[in-house]
């Protein structure tokens, strides 16, 4: 009878254990959305900054920045740092929301080659 009641004891804390492994599993994923989300937003602000873009600057800069310019290099060789697009996007986008303005920031940094 000792060992029925063993085994029993042995099968509930299993099922337990089990149990909270498969809770835990099912949360793994849900500790994630921290980075997915803010991949989401990455890509959501990439894909705004080249809508406006391709709007407003890719008559004179093409689509992903690749058109030479007037005074030297396409955009996309320039190797220009954050801050000095953002300085350029600020100028012409005075207008645009901040929002806009670093989305497109964004996007012009992401056609950088080098
Ligand atoms: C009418 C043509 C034209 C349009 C439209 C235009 N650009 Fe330009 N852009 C230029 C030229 C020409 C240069 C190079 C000027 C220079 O080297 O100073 C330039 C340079 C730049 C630079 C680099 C500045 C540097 O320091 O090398 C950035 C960034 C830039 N433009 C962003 C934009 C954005 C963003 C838009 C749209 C909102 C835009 N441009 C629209 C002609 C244009």
């Amino acid at each position: 009878m000792n060992s029925l009641k063993g085994a029993l004891v042995l099968a509930a804390t299993l099922l337990s254990i089990t149990a909270s492994l498969a809770t835990l599993a099912r949360q793994a994923p849900e500790s994630k959305p921290a980075s997915a989300s803010s991949d989401d937003e990455h890509g959501q602000l990439l894909a705004k900054g080249k809508t406006i873009f391709v709007e407003k600057c890719a008559k004179c800069h093409n689509e992903r920045g690749d058109k030479a310019l007037s005074s030297g290099k396409p955009l996309s060789e320039r190797g220009l740092s954050t801050e000095t697009i953002a300085r350029a996007v600020n100028g012409r986008l005075s207008k645009g929301t901040d929002e806009e303005r670093r989305a497109v920031t964004f996007y012009i940094a992401s056609l950088m080659k080098n």
